[in-house]
């Protein structure tokens, strides 16, 4: 999605600031190591102290800048197509479409009992979340019962499910496919066994899926 590529942007940014500061950190070090220079006098010097304070600050800017941009960026919705909402339960998620006939269901993890060749191991759900692509889609998470997490990460999106409050964030799958999630906060026992699986598909066939839908 969009979003998971700024992310990944100010990954790679973050990253490239840290790797010359760890290059510059370390080359000091080493030649702190080998050399013999001496000066049992210096005890201040303001103008060193003063670079090596404005400097950091400066970098600081520079990474601070891109991060609030890109928090700002996760948090903008606009004229989102469709709504799901995402309700966490101990420990399955139920999923429900709003928009149309108010479509809702469970989604629980495949166990081994009806496990076959073609599911994916502890990621595979009985009832998928099927969504379009290339479409705004908002999603509004809850819980039930304690505080789970809906987390994405392929798409970018992690957000928590608290019981009592209602959150929101937003999802844009730019090709067809089956991406995987997971809870993502410790909510008990079985925490690892409530996966979240996304079916997208094309407009036309959402349509077809949402008429048929019994
Ligand atoms: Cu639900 Cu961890």
């Amino acid at each position: 999605s969009p979003l998971k590529e700024q992310n990944i942007f100010f990954h790679d940014h973050t990253l490239i600031i840290l790797i010359m500061i760890t290059i510059l950190v370390g080359y000091l070090m080493i030649n702190l190591f080998f050399n013999k220079y001496i000066n049992r006098f210096l005890l201040e010097g303001q103008m060193i102290e003063l670079i090596w304070t404005i400097i950091p600050t400066i970098t600081l800017i520079f990474i601070a800048l891109p991060s609030l941009r890109l928090l700002y960026l996760l948090d903008e919705l606009n004229n989102p197509l469709i709504t799901l909402k995402s309700i966490g339960h101990q420990w399955y998620w139920s999923y429900e479409y709003s928009d149309f006939n108010n479509i809702e269901f469970d989604s629980y993890m495949i166990n081994y009992e009806k496990f076959n060749i073609n599911n994916f191991r502890l990621l595979d759900v009985d009832n998928r979340i099927i969504l379009p692509m290339n479409n705004q889609i908002r999603i509004m998470v809850t819980a039930t019962d304690v505080i789970h997490s809906w987390t994405i990460p392929s798409l970018g999106v992690k957000i928590d499910a608290n019981p009592g409050r209602l959150n929101q964030t937003n999802l844009f799958i730019n090709r067809p496919g089956i991406f995987f999630g997971q809870c993502s906060k410790i909510c008990g026992a079985n925490h690892s066994f409530m996966p979240i699986m996304i079916e997208s598909i094309s407009i036309k066939n959402f349509i077809n899926w949402i008429n048929n839908y019994s």
